[in-house]
């Protein structure tokens, strides 16, 4: 038989093998048999949730690295969110942020995935996105994270994770192996993707990890904590960096835990690591109860924070971030970074504070988006954007107004239909569709995607920055970072406002 009579006899059982995949259908995982629905939103979407893929971690492995999940042999009903991960430090915010109203345990190692392969490429662009929640709340049940439009129409697949935060994923003793646990889980997660995705219609070589906040803090310390094996290859962090998440000044860890241990009779300070087994007996809301921070004052501040934080371990946190970076030691793939106009104003309530400091604390995020842009695009392929969109119905709040924090969430995922209490404009509906592209170009051709799309690589010298939106508007529009980072100027002194930026300060500081 003439070889392209083979080929496409090849292609084309191909194409009839991904034609038949039933939406739901049962797929053999490492984890075990896991049978999912049609998303009741789009029903070509086969929708997978609830996926362990690590041991429960619970018990023994309370504070400890994520062991992966074997499988019982049982099948796995993959059609309901699984448990949001505990927290201590619910906080006005936290209900915004995905966190407080979910159901909350600690056996909470989940992932879910939306996939369509019935069509499209064979081997599809994978995004795994990460939460944000200031590593202290956030689930990815949160109706916001929802793929199955991106799966839908932009023909790739979405995948989100649950990692373990607040005092259960950084607990941060100095005896215990690994103070920061939940880090560790997202990367059980992508090893779980990179081991399965395929049989979901995925590509293993194209998974790009996406997140914001403290999702995209956790994408930047994955940069640099995974070159050795990066299973990613391509990034895209919004509004947060591994520089903007420095917890290094929130409070004393040590002192929060060995309090924590003798109000649960499990011993003081000269007990040392004898307090871990007996802190592992206790239940979730024993320890809850006796890390819980105080309740925040949600005048000024929106949430807070407590000690239990991402700490500097030197494998999954470093603390020379600048070094690493001019030695070029990170992984060397594809960046999309940016943030929005507004961040700060999620944060700051009231008016204690008038509304053009609340614009200019925008730039803790948007000079740390230019430090990084500045030095990747010296060695990879970098873009920059700043999201600008101002709508009526993103306001939540008459102090919570434009762009802030998180508002350009709903508009990759398509789900502010969910999440805004009025329906979107056609400018909004406009600037969300450019932005999916934009997203999913970047995702399935980190190297080029974003270039067909016309999206000028970041320059510092050069209008390169991409303002997506304006108000009632959906217009594009470029900035230099002359024009962008004035600001940046100002950065070593709103660090040292933030404490926590700022190196050697001991108390915790209840700003963001
Ligand atoms: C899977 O769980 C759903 C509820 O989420 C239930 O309706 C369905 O019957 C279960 N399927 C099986 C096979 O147990
Ligand atoms: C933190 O607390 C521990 C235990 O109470 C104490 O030994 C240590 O000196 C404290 N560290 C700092 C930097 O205050
Ligand atoms: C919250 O902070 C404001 C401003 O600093 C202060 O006036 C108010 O008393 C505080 N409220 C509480 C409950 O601490
Ligand atoms: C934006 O649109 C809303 C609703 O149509 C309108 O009330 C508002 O005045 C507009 N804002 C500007 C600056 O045009």
């Amino acid at each position: 038989m003439p070889n392209y009579l083979l080929l496409s006899l090849l292609s084309f059982i191909t194409v009839q093998a991904q034609s038949t995949f039933r939406a739901g259908q049962t797929v053999k995982t490492t984890s075990g048999d896991i049978t999912g629905q049609p998303s009741s939103w789009k029903p070509e979407v086969s929708e997978y949730l609830g996926i362990p893929y690590a041991e429960p971690p619970v018990g023994k492995l309370r504070w400890a690295a994520p062991v992966a999940a074997k499988g019982s042999g049982k099948a796995i009903n993959a059609t309901k969110y699984g448990f949001s991960c505990s927290t201590a430090n619910n906080s006005p915010a936290s209900a915004a942020m995905g966190g407080a109203t979910d159901t909350q345990k600690e056996d909470c190692l989940f992932l879910n995935l939306w996939t369509k392969p019935q069509t499209g490429e064979k081997k599809k662009a994978v995004m795994v996105w990460i939460y944000g929640g200031a590593f202290i709340v956030g689930s990815g049940s949160n109706k916001g994270y929802n793929g199955a439009l991106l799966a839908d129409e932009h023909d790739v697949i979405v995948v989100n994770l649950n990692y373990r935060i607040s005092v259960f994923g950084f607990p941060g003793m100095s005896f215990l192996p690994d103070k920061n646990v939940g880090l560790l889980d997202q990367r059980m997660a992508l090893e779980w993707v990179r081991d399965n995705i395929e049989k979901f219609g995925g590509d293993p070589s194209r998974i790009t990890l996406f997140g914001q906040s403290a999702g995209a803090a956790s994408v930047d310390y994955y940069a640099y904590a995974y070159t050795k094996d990066p299973i990613v290859n391509a990034f895209i962090p919004q509004s947060g960096t591994s520089s903007t998440m420095s917890f290094s000044g929130f409070g004393n860890v040590s002192e929060a835990w060995y309090k924590a241990s003798e109000k649960l009779g499990c011993g003081t300070a000269a007990d040392g690591e004898k307090t871990l087994d007996c802190m592992r007996t206790k239940s979730t809301d024993d320890i809850i109860s006796v890390v819980k921070p105080p309740p925040s004052n949600s005048s000024t501040s929106a949430l807070n924070f407590g000690v239990f934080l991402p700490r500097v371990d030197g494998k999954t946190v470093f603390d020379d971030y600048a070094a690493r970076t001019a030695a070029g030691n990170y992984i060397k793939k594809p960046v999309l970074i940016g943030n929005v106009e507004n961040e700060m104003i999620t944060f700051i309530r009231g008016n204690s504070v008038s509304a053009s400091f609340k614009k200019s604390l925008t730039a803790v995020f948007s000079c740390a988006a230019a430090t990084v842009a500045k030095a990747r695009t010296t060695k990879v392929p970098t873009w920059r954007y700043s999201y600008a969109g101002d709508y009526p119905n993103q306001n939540t709040a008459a102090d919570v107004s434009g762009p802030w924090h998180g508002s350009e969430i709903g508009l990759i995922f398509g789900t502010t239909q969910f999440t805004r209490k009025s329906p979107d404009s056609p400018e909004q509906l406009q600037l969300a569709k450019t932005m999916r592209e934009a997203w999913t170009a970047f995702a399935k051709k980190p190297e080029s995607g974003l270039d067909t799309l016309k999206w000028p690589r970041y320059d510092p010298e050069k209008p390169t920055i991409v303002i997506l939106g304006g108000v009632n508007s959906s217009a594009i529009t470029y900035k230099t970072s002359a024009e962008y980072d004035k600001t940046c100027s100002l950065s070593g002194i709103l660090s040292s406002m933030f404490g926590g930026l700022g190196k050697g300060s001991s108390t915790p500081k209840r700003l963001i």
